[in-house]
């Protein structure tokens, strides 16, 4: 939630900030704004909006011209989006931009207003701006001991880039929880809240530590703990390249992201597969360790926990081994039964989730043994694990995540097989199978992408529905609260996803003439059963869109569209059958003309409660 960035060097700054910000903008994007030292004097430009509207306004009234800044998109937390609201936030002669939240915000503005300091804002980010201003006013020309004073005081989450006006070709970087990332090229220094901001100038970045602070100059960057004591940091290198954060040629990133699935997969699962058999050893998991296991919990929010629903089916069916799936809000605060002996498996493409965070830190101080499925590299889920395996997916940019669930649940996979394995419920033999038919589902995503116009006729009947029902069972129903949450979060069109065979306790009186209904059946043991529960809202009126394999032709009471799969095991048909899914919520958003990559209300990154 909110993007930071900052920098110092000969470029023009403000459009440094402005390119770091484009790709920031999947953070928030209630506002944004800019800060930058125009000859010696701090002159900022913000605007309630998206960052275009910024553009349009520093085309009226000039761009800050200088060659150091700051600049932040806002995911609105603290007081209404507008340009008031709007980071960068001023307290006497400091400027700010924050990710985060401050807990006891409303003490500490007490405290300033009791000292005569006035605010503008409804924020919490100004308070912090006002606090770090009355500190430096006590040590002028001491910007670190104000932050380190600050830095005490302060309680909840924070990225913070920090100007001081005495000190215009500097920028200076702290935080705790909020992620933040100090860039170093070659004559110049950035900050920014994740390395795709900085990618296009340096692959060179520090991953920031909770409690330390940057200081930056063009020449370099330094860092220091809280009692001022220089750190050695490691350099660290992007394993992605500027290409790998942009569209390609793709209208949106949500479209390029799905036709990424196939690379994605071989990327993740190539390097766990040793011998064709699911290798996690370099992940700390053994098959010692598998055995040990009492029970296994899976905790993590959105697409990522759907992903770990379709784990639990996979699990249980393999490796005879009871899942519980929480979601991480949940978990957290409703005393869950978790201990010692126990695995907790955290889910999460950007690592930083706030409640998966807290899920894992409230599993780990139970006892339980945790491990991480995460995408985003350095980030504090992956850094707190006691074991952690990394999704190779790239950036995943569009806020609804489609190539990172495909990846979570290939991972999900490589764990139930060598689970299975480790406790004797499939052979070597049926292992190597299973391992060699999911290193097959890239070729058969690639024909699926490649035959998708259906998903953009279904997509047309779609546009005008006020509410849709999906349905299946088993891991059709497991896949399709995916399907239905993509949908619902760029078309905006009301879904729900239910188990087909529960649909007649009660739901089935929503079905009205022409409603329509996703039915997903591509699992052999239940697909009459899933037709029969069809025929049922067939019989009332609804609309069928049928995704099921092209071995089924339906009779013609069944479905009005049907999308055909290839025919695969049943198994590792939700990596097949998600495909169109997603292809379906893409177009109907498209054709709906709805804002695809950055859906209202919604952030990528959810770093608050
Ligand atoms: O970064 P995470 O995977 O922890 O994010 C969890 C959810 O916020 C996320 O999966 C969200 O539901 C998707 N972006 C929706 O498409």
């Amino acid at each position: 939630m909110c993007g930071i960035v900052g920098y110092v060097g000969a470029r023009d700054a403000a459009d440094v900030l402005m390119d770091g910000l484009s790709r920031l903008e999947y953070r928030g994007y209630d506002s944004a704004g800019i800060a930058v030292f125009e000859n010696g004097q701090v002159r900022v430009a913000k605007s309630k909006g998206r960052l275009a509207d910024l553009e349009e306004k520093m085309k009226q009234e000039g761009k800050p011209a200088g060659h150091s800044g700051i600049g932040h998109t806002r995911w609105a937390t603290h007081g209404e989006p507008s340009d008031r609201n709007s980071h960068p936030h001023a307290g006497g002669s400091v400027t700010i931009v924050h990710n985060g939240i401050i807990e006891n915000y409303k003490k500490l503005k007490e405290f300033l207003l009791s000292k005569g300091k006035t605010f503008l804002s409804d924020t919490d980010t100004e308070v912090v701006a006002q606090l770090l201003g009355y500190y430096y006013e006590l040590t002028p020309g001491n910007p670190v001991d104000a932050i380190i004073r600050t830095m005490k005081e302060l309680e909840g989450s924070y990225a913070l880039g920090v100007m001081f006006a005495d000190f215009p070709d500097m920028v200076y970087a702290l935080r705790k929880e909020s992620p933040l990332i100090v860039g170093i090229g070659e004559g110049e220094s950035f900050i920014a809240s994740d390395v795709t901001a900085i990618l296009q100038y340096t692959r060179n970045y520090y991953l920031l530590e909770p409690g330390e602070i940057a200081v930056l100059t063009k020449a370099e960057a330094k860092v220091y703990d809280i009692h001022y004591q220089k750190i050695e940091k490691e350099l660290k290198t992007a394993d992605w390249d500027v290409s790998a954060a942009e569209k390609g040629g793709y209208p949106h990133f949500m479209i390029k992201e799905i036709h990424e699935q196939p690379v994605s997969i071989k990327t993740t699962i190539t390097p766990r597969i040793t011998d064709g058999m699911p290798d996690l050893s370099e992940c700390g998991i053994t098959t010692e360790s598998l055995n040990s296991f009492k029970a296994i919990h899976v905790v993590a929010c959105g697409t990522a926990m759907h992903a770990g629903i379709v784990g639990k089916y996979v699990i249980e069916k393999l490796a005879k081994v009871p899942v519980n799936v929480d979601i991480a809000s949940e978990f957290r605060y409703r005393d869950p039964l978790v201990g010692e002996g126990d695995l907790v498996i955290i889910i999460s493409q950007s690592g930083e989730t706030a409640d998966s965070l807290a899920a894992l830190r409230l599993a780990k101080s139970l006892g339980a043994k945790t491990l991480a499925i995460v995408n985003a590299k350095g980030s504090s889920i992956a850094r707190e694990a006691d074991m952690l395996i990394y999704t190779h997916a790239g950036p995943e940019i569009a806020v609804a995540s489609t190539k990172a669930y495909m990846v979570q649940i290939a991972v999900m996979y490589l764990f139930a097989f060598e689970l299975a394995l480790a406790k004797g419920k499939i052979d070597e033999a049926e292992c190597r199978r299973l391992t060699s038919l999911l290193e097959e589902t890239p070729a058969q995503i690639e024909k699926i992408l490649a035959h998708h116009e259906m998903t953009q006729k279904i997509a047309d009947s779609l546009i005008t529905a006020d509410s849709l029902l999906y349905i299946g069972r088993g891991l059709d129903y497991a896949l399709s609260m995916e399907g239905s949450l993509k949908l619902k979060e760029i078309s905006y069109i009301h879904s729900e996803s239910y188990a087909a065979g529960e649909l007649k306790h009660g739901t089935i009186s929503l079905i009205t003439e022409n409603m329509p209904v996703i039915a997903v059946a591509t699992q052999t043991a239940l697909f009459d059963k899933t037709i029969s529960n069809i025929k049922e809202v067939k019989a009332r009126g609804a609309k069928v869109i049928l995704i099921s394999r092209d071995d089924y032709t339906p009779d013609q009471d069944v479905a009005d569209f049907q999308f055909c799969l290839p025919q695969f095991e049943d198994l590792l048909m939700p990596m097949l059958a998600v495909v169109p899914l997603q292809l379906i919520a893409y177009y109907t958003a498209v054709h709906k003309g709805t804002d695809v990559d950055k859906p209202r209300n919604l952030a990528k990154s959810v770093t608050v409660e």
